[in-house]
C-alpha cells in the first residue's frame, strides 16, 4: 500500500515515452531557432560562437597560464606544451568567498588578479610575459576568441554590474590595476569548450564536449553552412558551438516535465527562473531536489514517519542544502554494490529515525532522480550524434557529477546507443579542460593570429 502511494506520488518524475519524444522535438526546434538568422521566437539555447574553428593538431608549443572560474574549484594553472602535450603543469586552488561571488564585479576580478599574482610570486615568475587562456564557465556572447560578453551568471555567482560586460576586459583591467603582472588574456572559453579541445588532443574523433558537474552544458562542432545566423560572417568550414543547454526550457518549452519539486528547487536557487534544464539534475541542484521529494514523502507519512520533527519548518528535510549531490552519488554507489550501510549512515547523520523500508525508499529515490537526469542528457547527446553524422564521435566529458556518480557512465552508454542507433561513439573522461584545454586554446589563438598576419 505504502509502495503504491509512493509510486503514484513520484510518477511525474518518470518520463514517459511521449514526454521523451516531445522533449526531442522541442530540443531540435530550439536548436533550429538558436541557429536561425531571424527566428520567429527566441530560443532558450544560446548556440554561441566560440570562435574556435580548429582543434589541436599536435603542433602546440610553449608556456601558458590558465584560469578556471565557475566550477567547484577556482584554479590558476601553468602549462608547458610540447607538440600538443602538457610536459609540465602546476596548479593552485583558491577558494572564492561568497562575498566575492555575489559582490561587485570589480572586487571579483581584483580577487582573480590577486590569485594570479600570488601564483606568479610563489614560483618566481615575476617579470616574465605570459599568454593566458581564461576558462569562464558562464554563458557568453563572444565577439572574438578574446572577447566574451557575459550573458548571465549561473550556479553560485551573481555579481552586480557585470552582465553585458566583456570578461576578458574585466580581467585585464584588474591585472592592470595591480600593475605587477605581465599577462595578456588571449583566449576566453567555456569549460565545455576546454573539455572538447582537451578531448580532441587525446582523440582526434572528438566532436562533442560536455560538463556534468555543478552545472551542465555541451558544445559541439557544427558546419558553418548550417548556422544561418552567421551567414556571410565566417569563411571557416566548421566552428565549435556552445549550446548552453543548461538554459534549455527557460522560455517554458520544458514545462511539460516540470514537477512541484523542480519548482521548489528553482524557487530556492540563486537565480530563479533560469537554467531550467540544469536545475533538473546538475550537481548544484540534485541534492536539493532529492531532499524536496523526501520532504513531500515525509509530510505524507510515507518516509521516516518516526521522525516527525524532520519535515517541519526548520527540520532537516526542510533545510536547503542539507543533502548534496555528492550524498546521492554515495547512495547510488551503495545501491550499485547491493548494500545499505552508507545510506543508513547518511540518514543517521541527518538525524532521521528510519526503518528498513525508509532505507529502501531513500535508495529508490536517489536512483529515480539520477535516472531522470541521465535520461535527459542522453537524449540530447543522441540527437547531436545523429545531427553530426560522423563515422565515430568521441564525447569528451568532465565534471564532478560524471566522475563521482557510478551510474552516469554505464547508463549513458546504454541510453545513447538506444537513442542514436547505428552511431558509433565513446565517452571519454577528460580531466582538466580548464588547464590543458585552456592552454591548448591559447596556443590555437596564437596559431590563428599568425595565420592572419
Ligand atoms: C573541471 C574542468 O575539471 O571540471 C573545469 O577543468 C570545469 O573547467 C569543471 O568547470 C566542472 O566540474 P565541476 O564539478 O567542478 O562543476
Ligand atoms: C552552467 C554555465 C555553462 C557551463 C556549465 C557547466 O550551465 O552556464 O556555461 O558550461 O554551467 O559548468
Amino acid at each position: 500500500e505504502r509502495q503504491k502511494k509512493i509510486i503514484e506520488l513520484v510518477s511525474p518524475l518518470i518520463l514517459t515515452e511521449t514526454q521523451q519524444v516531445r522533449m526531442r522535438e522541442v530540443f531540435l526546434d530550439e536548436m533550429r531557432l538558436g541557429l536561425a538568422a531571424s527566428p520567429e521566437k527566441k530560443s532558450s539555447l544560446l548556440m554561441e560562437n566560440t570562435f574556435i574553428p580548429e582543434l589541436p593538431d599536435g603542433t602546440e608549443n610553449g608556456e601558458y597560464l590558465s584560469l578556471d572560474l565557475g566550477g567547484t574549484n577556482f584554479r590558476v594553472i601553468y602549462v608547458l606544451l610540447e607538440k600538443g602535450k602538457a610536459k609540465k603543469e602546476m596548479v593552485d586552488f583558491y577558494h572564492v568567498p561568497q562575498e566575492k561571488r555575489m559582490g561587485p564585479g570589480d572586487e571579483l576580478f581584483d580577487f582573480l588578479a590577486d590569485c594570479l599574482s600570488d601564483f606568479i610570486h610563489k614560483r618566481n615568475f615575476q617579470g616574465r610575459h605570459f599568454e593566458l587562456g581564461f576558462t569562464f564557465s558562464f554563458p557568453m556572447t563572444q565577439k572574438s576568441l578574446d572577447v566574451g560578453l557575459l550573458v548571465s551568471w549561473t550556479k553560485s555567482f551573481n555579481c552586480p554590474g557585470t552582465v553585458g560586460h566583456d570578461a576578458v576586459k574585466m580581467l585585464n583591467d584588474a591585472i592592470q590595476r595591480r600593475g605587477d603582472l605581465d599577462i595578456t588574456v588571449t583566449a576566453i572559453l567555456n569549460d565545455t569548450t576546454g573539455t572538447l579541445v582537451m578531448g580532441a588532443a587525446m582523440d582526434r574523433r572528438c566532436a562533442l564536449g560536455m560538463i556534468l558537474g555543478t552545472g551542465c552544458n555541451g558544445c559541439y562542432i557544427e558546419k558553418v553552412s548550417r548556422i544561418e545566423k552567421w551567414r556571410g560572417k565566417h569563411t571557416e568550414d566548421e566552428m565549435v558551438v556552445d549550446i548552453e543547454w543548461g538554459a534549455f526550457g527557460d522560455n517554458g518549452v520544458l514545462d511539460f516535465i516540470k514537477t512541484q519539486w523542480d519548482r521548489a528547487v528553482d524557487d530556492q536557487s540563486l537565480l530563479v527562473n533560469s537554467y531550467t534544464f540544469e536545475k533538473y539534475f546538475a550537481g548544484k541542484y540534485m541534492g536539493d531536489l532529492y531532499r524536496e521529494v523526501l520532504l513531500t514523502l515525509a509530510k505524507n507519512g510515507l518516509f521516516c514517519a518516526a521522525s516527525v520533527e524532520s519535515h517541519k519548518e526548520g527540520g532537516i528535510l526542510a533545510k536547503h542544502g542539507a543533502i548534496t549531490t555528492t550524498n546521492i552519488s554515495h547512495i547510488e554507489s551503495n545501491t550499485f554494490e547491493g548494500k545499505q550501510d552508507v545510506t543508513k549512515e547518511l540518514l543517521t547523520t541527518l538525524g532521521l529515525k528510519f526503518d528498513d523500508d525508509d532505507v529502501t525508499i531513500a535508495q529508490y529515490m536517489a536512483g529515480l532522480l539520477s535516472y531522470r537526469g541521465i535520461l535527459m542528457v542522453s537524449l540530447l547527446v543522441g540527437l547531436l550524434l545523429k545531427r553530426m553524422e560522423r563515422e565515430h564521435c568521441t564525447v569528451a566529458i568532465d565534471g564532478s557529477l560524471f566522475r563521482r556518480h557510478p551510474r552516469f557512465r554505464p547508463l549513458m552508454e546504454k541510453l545513447i546507443a538506444e537513442f542514436a542507433p547505428g552511431r558509433h561513439f565513446n565517452l571519454l573522461e577528460t580531466e582538466d579542460g580548464s588547464g590543458k584545454g585552456a592552454a591548448l586554446t591559447a596556443a590555437i589563438a596564437r596559431r590563428l593570429r599568425t595565420k592572419e598576419l
